[in-house]
């Protein structure tokens, strides 16, 4: 979900509008706002900010305070009453909230009890209830009430709360769900991350876990939920603002694809000289000795992260000789996993957000593990919670389904494997240089993958009725496939599975007839001749083979329907070239299917719940 408030100089109604479409792609079941305009009113809608916004249309928004949220459903099916802010009981007081109210239930007994009555199915709705009859009873500030609150609610929570008694003042909470205050001249900005904030401001202040932001008369206190005041940390962002907007491109997603040659280079820049051999990631080196001795290295991640992960196990096996496991967030931390000290845990998280991914890594950290993160997202919770790690500077990844913060996490991770493996002694220098080599021309290489456009759309046409999808790889283009099958099914709801081309035989090779579309990423590299068999098996069965391949191949050309060549490199380094074809793929039969490519149904990009 994603949350914008505002108090200033400026009509609120119109800031907080296009923040929460800045803010969209966090969650767009539902959105609404709360206005100080005579009163406290609070106006809702299901579906998208446009619906939202276009129910304003007739309504007195005058203002300068307010709040407003778009929702991601958790508590409560996405309909106009779920919809945040809510009012308490008295109707004094509005909250938007982002998170999870663990024991909700409970304190809604209680609070039914004593005589509050509920709207809503959401747990947002009890936390606005208990701030109330706390104030009441202690006959106490309504700052003084959020704390208290704090001390008495279980989960996950970024909360913004607006009082009809106190019309300017906003006050704001954080415990797991992230929150970042903007500061103007005389103005300042609440929200769930810096884009809506940025065109006005690039002073921000993350808040951190358990603390409590007042603004007040101009003024910002921030003090913890054990009343200790503290002292503002203002950071200076860096962001563009064309970064975060379409540039021309219909799509963000579009625009994504098409920065990876950029965001590819920026993940590399100043990390390798190939001179001299030199490689360079702050965030190893000071860690440099743990990962020469870690006995396993284990991955936790959810999502595309995941598949990068995937690629990671691959490279640190081969090019630094350290055992590695990849393990889906939310399945690790429930598992009483076996974590010793000698273990580096890496977290990789394009938001830096995601509720499993961060639990896994908090669970890590408890049993000793050393944690590096790979994030995306500066400042974000997964960032701050590690020891060490390195960011992609992938910038700002807009669209709901990741692309070129996957490229930027495979390059950051191929870096590290390969400074590992020299540290190590298990990476030859021979070896390495050619690797240093080939990564410098991956840019250029994307750049001409991403020619492949035009070709794509025409094989998009021919398969966007396809109700299945089968992607096939071996080895590095293992996880290229299921990322494949992931992007397919994410944005265009083609029912889409990516398998390991060996174990097609056992299982998906039954589904396969001529209707089924098989996308066989097949390049020329160490298993090349093993998935050439796996590829007459498919044309056995009748099944249409689009094959990835290398330029220059004639053997698997002469056997399928339709041939995407793209440009050699090492086989360490080919799912940055070779998931290109299958981002375009996805993203053009979206489009012909009418989808909603930015922000495809049910999906969040940030997923902050568990
Ligand atoms: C959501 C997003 C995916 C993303 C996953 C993990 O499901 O829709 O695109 O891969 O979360 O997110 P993270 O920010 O941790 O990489």
């Amino acid at each position: 979900c994603g949350i914008v408030a505002y108090v200033g100089h400026r009509e609120a109604c119109p800031v907080i509008i296009k923040g929460l479409k800045r803010l969209e792609y966090r969650g767009y079941d539902s959105a609404g706002i709360a206005l100080m305009n005579g009163s406290l009113n609070v106006y809702k809608k299901k579906g998208k900010v446009a619906d939202l916004e276009a129910a304003l249309a007739d309504v007195d928004t005058h203002g300068n305070i307010g709040i407003g949220h778009t929702r991601w459903a958790t508590h409560g099916e996405p309909n106009d009453v779920n919809a945040h802010p809510h009012y308490s009981t008295s109707r004094n007081i509005a909250i938007i909230h982002n998170g999870i109210i663990e024991n909700y239930a409970s304190l809604k007994q209680l609070l039914i009890q004593k005589g509050h009555t509920f709207q809503s199915e959401t747990d947002s709705e009890v936390f606005i209830n208990l701030i109330e009859d706390i104030r009441v009873n202690n006959n106490c500030s309504l700052p003084e009430a959020v704390r208290l609150a704090m001390h008495e609610v279980v989960g996950a929570y970024a909360i913004v709360v607006l009082s009809k008694d106190t019309p300017n003042q906003l006050i704001a909470a954080r415990k797991g769900s992230p929150l970042v205050v903007g500061i103007g001249k005389g103005e300042f900005f609440l929200a769930s991350d810096a884009t809506p904030i940025i065109e006005y401001t690039n002073e921000v202040v993350y808040l951190n876990d358990y603390e409590l932001a007042v603004i007040h008369d101009g003024q910002l206190d921030i003090r913890t939920k054990e009343d200790v005041k503290k002292t503002p940390y203002v950071q200076t962002l860096e962001m563009a603002l064309e970064s975060i907007e379409k540039g021309g491109y219909e799509h963000f997603m579009l625009k994504e694809i098409f920065e990876q040659p950029k965001s590819i280079l920026d993940s590399m820049r100043g990390r390798m000289i190939a001179e001299n051999d030199h490689l360079m990631m702050a965030g190893v080196r000071e860690f440099e000795n743990k990962f020469q001795n870690a006995d396993r290295i284990i991955i936790v991640a959810c999502g595309t992260s995941w598949h990068a992960g995937l690629v990671a196990e691959y490279l640190f096996e081969d090019l630094a000789r350290i055992p590695v496991e990849v393990e889906y967030a939310s399945e690790f931390r429930y598992r009483n996993p076996i974590i010793t000290e000698k273990d580096i845990v890496i977290a990789i998280s394009q938001s830096g957000e995601t509720a499993d991914t961060l639990a896994a890594l908090e669970l890590a950290k408890s049993k000793g593990a050393t944690i590096f993160g790979v994030c995306n997202v500066v400042g974000s919770s997964i960032a701050r919670a590690t020891d060490a790690g390195a960011y992609t500077h992938a910038g700002p990844e807009i669209g709901v389904a990741s692309t070129k913060a996957f490229t930027a996490q495979v390059t950051v991770l191929t870096l590290i494997a390969m400074i590992i493996g020299k540290k190590r002694g298990t990476l030859e220098t021979t070896k390495l240089r050619q690797l240093i080599a080939e990564m410098e021309s991956i840019p250029s290489k994307v750049e001409k993958a991403l020619q492949l456009n035009e070709q794509i759309i025409g094989i998009s046409e021919v398969y966007k009725d396809a109700t299945n999808f089968l992607y096939l790889g071996r080895g590095y283009n293992f996880p290229v496939a299921l990322e494949g099958a992931l992007k397919l099914k994410e944005i265009s709801y083609i029912h889409a599975e990516g398998y390991p081309a060996a174990e097609m035989k056992h299982g998906p090779i039954a589904l396969i007839d001529e209707q089924m579309p098989v996308v066989v990423i097949a390049t020329k590299d160490s298993s090349y001749e093993k998935i050439v068999s796996n590829v007459q098996e498919v044309r056995a069965r009748k099944g249409k083979v689009i094959a990835v391949v290398t330029e220059g191949d004639t053997t698997i050309p002469a056997m399928a329907d339709h041939v995407i060549e793209i440009p050699e490199t090492s086989e360490h380094l080919v799912p940055l070239l070779s998931v290109i074809p299958l981002q375009l793929l996805s993203y053009h039969i979206a489009v012909m299917r009418g989808c909603n490519v930015d922000q495809p149904r049910n999906l969040a990009k940030s997923v902050t719940v568990e």
